[in-house]
């Protein structure tokens, strides 16, 4: 039996430009997914479809165990978490030998093998690594997250459907090249400019709630999103947007300490759930088994 967990992540600029080569940030936070694999002959088919992959990706025949703090589907990168956490737990449990680097380049590989081929390297890299990370094409950059660098989430607890909206995507971009494509531009550009921007909140709310409306008008929008960042500038943010996929899921919101309450009332005054986090530096490890 082994036991591994892994953070979920906070989609801070970038996402879905970042599927087309542009670069995105990520925060790992603290909020876990703890999996065990133990080996067994006659397992029964899980659930989630990212486990099913693992195991056909290894070829090993094992039950698996998910304790989850993350919400799914919600931006918060719990498929990431859960995918790294078991391939992690099942290299220990069936002792493979694959080092760190390959097994988060495997989870990667079973992301895009359940979102038909289309995900980018993001949410497992800095579910696998911790920390903040810059991704761009084949480039994973390791960034100093600030000190002091505090944020608030709003969840609107409406799921979205990762791969779908992936899709809707995917599709306007092929149908108006001339209106996608420069949308993608603008929205790395802004997450380049946010890059050196992490300990200046002012500015960087103004290059989320810039970020977020390229989101709306990429079609990943949702009413409760825009409710739920409009009522976190209310209560004094700086800048409030959506984290992941969008079409639901998470926001997160960047304010001074003294606001800090009234964003996560304003979050439940619109029937979203406020959940308090902060930056995990350790990325995927091992745990006492149960
Ligand atoms: O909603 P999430 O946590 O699955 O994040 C999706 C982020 C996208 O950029 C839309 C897709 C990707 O693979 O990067």
């Amino acid at each position: 039996m082994a036991t591994w967990s892994a953070p979920g992540k906070v989609f801070l600029f970038g996402e879905h430009a970042v599927v087309y080569g542009k670069p995105g940030i990520a925060m790992a936070i603290k909020q876990r997914v703890q999996v065990t694999v133990r080996r067994c002959r006659f397992a029964q088919r899980p659930n989630s479809p990212y486990i099913a992959e693992c195991l056909k990706f290894l070829d090993v025949k094992a039950s698996v165990y998910v304790r989850s703090q993350l919400p799914s589907a919600s931006g918060l990168g719990s498929s990431a978490a859960v995918t790294v956490a078991t391939l992690f737990a099942i290299n220990d449990e069936f002792q493979l030998g694959y080092n760190k680097e390959e097994v988060t380049g495997f989870a990667h590989e079973v992301e895009k093998a359940t979102q038909n081929g289309r995900a980018s390297a993001t949410d497992t890299y800095v579910s696998a690594y911790g920390g903040m990370v810059l991704i761009r094409g084949e480039e994973k950059r390791r960034l100093i997250p600030p000190e002091n660098f505090s944020i608030v989430i709003g969840n609107t607890q409406i799921p979205h459907h990762t791969a779908e909206l992936v899709r809707k995507v995917a599709e306007f971009r092929k149908s108006s090249p001339a209106v996608a494509n420069p949308i993608f531009d603008a929205i790395g550009a802004i997450a380049m400019e946010a890059m050196h921007n992490f300990d200046n909140p002012k500015e960087l709310g103004v290059l989320m709630n810039r970020n977020q409306s390229l989101l709306e008008a990429l079609g990943v929008g949702h009413p409760a999103l825009t409710r739920m960042n409009e009522a976190a500038k209310n209560a004094g943010a700086f800048g409030s947007k959506l984290s992941g996929a969008g079409g639901g899921g998470c926001v997160w919101a960047v304010c001074p300490r003294s606001a800090r309450n009234r964003v996560m009332n304003a979050f439940e005054s619109c029937d979203g759930k406020p959940i308090p986090t902060a930056i995990d530096m350790e990325g995927v490890r091992k745990e006492a088994d149960y």
